[in-house]
């Protein structure tokens, strides 16, 4: 009869129900684990409104004073939490903060306020049920401006500054013929040509103490007439110049030494590994090649990853 294959309703969704809950309480004692607060060994000392903001939006996952209300809990939302702080502690944590040297604190802080900036930080996840753990533009620009603090050199003298702007005459007056030859670990050979390509942006982002300049090939600028930038053609190349950062006795702004010079190669078959782009950096006037092996570039992808829907881009260059 078609009553014994057509059951009532009732008969299967009340027994799947009460399945579900059991499941689901069971859950909440099966494999705990423990999110433990160890202790805070080294805090980061930074003006209190700088640290309202990390305390609010950050320490939840990046310090050892965890602060977990009951709703993050529950399972299986514990879990998730407990993998978050985990793995947040690993990458950074302010509770352990003086175990870093001075410059891995700097690059550590400009790592972070990029990722604010990106969009990456706090986890969208996170502030969905945290709302008040959002970082305001306020916010933000408190902690850039703490940061310039910090990493603008103090005011040269006149001598220094006249031989840094000569360094940099000459810089831009070099030729080839003149740059040593240098080759990355992962084959990629110093490219000298990239003080003729046209600029695309000089960064406004916060720094690390430095002035950047990005150029790009001819191929990367027809790319961007053409609005053709996402991907970006293959033969794209860019450039990222830096130099320190210095401020003269009057309070203006020059560029310092030479720093390093990066570069992008976009070719999605040959470096199809690191996310379509031959990543290099050389670095000092005498473009010492950086990365002993090339795994570096895992380092170079890694921080690009906020900007994986603009093929691993950061500049977004001004539409004409
Ligand atoms: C809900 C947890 C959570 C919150 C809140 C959070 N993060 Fe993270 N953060 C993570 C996790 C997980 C990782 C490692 C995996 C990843 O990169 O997604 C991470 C990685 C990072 C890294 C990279 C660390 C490294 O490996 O070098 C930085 C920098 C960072 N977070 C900054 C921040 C800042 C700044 C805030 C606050 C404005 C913040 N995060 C808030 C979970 C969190
Ligand atoms: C700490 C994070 C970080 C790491 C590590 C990093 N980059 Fe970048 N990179 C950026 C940011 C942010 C920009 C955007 C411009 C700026 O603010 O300086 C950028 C821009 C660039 C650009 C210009 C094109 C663009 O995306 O805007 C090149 C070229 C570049 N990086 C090369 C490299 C190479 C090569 C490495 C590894 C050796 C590397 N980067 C590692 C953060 C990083």
């Amino acid at each position: 009869m078609s009553t014994a294959a057509k059951p009532p309703l009732k008969r299967i969704v009340l027994p799947v129900f009460f399945a579900l809950i059991f499941c689901f309480i069971v859950l909440q004692f099966v494999n705990r684990p423990l999110i433990t607060n160890p202790p805070v060994t080294g805090e980061i000392e930074a003006p209190a409104q700088v640290k309202a903001i990390l305390k609010k939006a950050c320490y939840d996952c990046h310090s050892n004073e965890t602060n977990l209300r009951w709703y993050d809990k529950v399972n299986p939302v514990y879990h998730m939490v407990a993998e978050d702080v985990t793995e947040g502690r690993k990458g950074l944590n302010f509770s352990t903060w003086k175990d870093l040297a001075a410059p891995d604190q700097k690059g550590k802080l400009w790592e972070a306020v990029n990722q604010i900036i990106a969009g990456a930080m706090p986890l969208k996840n996170y502030t969905a049920v945290h709302p008040g753990a959002k970082v305001s533009l306020e916010d933000l620009a408190v902690l850039k401006k703490y940061l310039s603090d910090m990493v603008v050199s103090k005011p040269a003298d006149t001598s220094k500054t006249n031989a840094l702007d000569k360094q940099y005459k000459n810089w831009t007056k070099e030729t080839a013929a003149q740059t040593a030859p240098s080759v990355s670990s992962n084959g990629i050979a110093y490219i000298p040509d990239y003080k003729n390509w046209q600029v695309i942006s000089t960064t406004d982002r916060v720094d690390n103490g430095s002035m950047r300049v990005i150029t790009g090939n001819d191929i990367a600028i027809k790319a961007i007439k053409e609005n053709h930038i996402n991907p970006w053609p293959n033969g794209t190349i860019f450039a990222k110049i830096g130099w320190d950062k210095i401020a003269d006795v009057d309070g203006n702004v020059h560029t310092g030494a030479f720093k390093q010079v990066e570069f992008m190669i976009k070719d999605d078959k040959k470096y199809a590994s690191t996310k379509g782009w031959g990543f290099a950096r050389f670095k000092t006037p005498k473009l010492l090649p950086y990365g002993k092996t090339k795994l570096f570039a895992t380092e170079c992808v890694n921080c690009h990853r906020p900007e994986s829907a603009n093929d691993f881009v950061f500049t977004s260059p001004v539409k004409h």
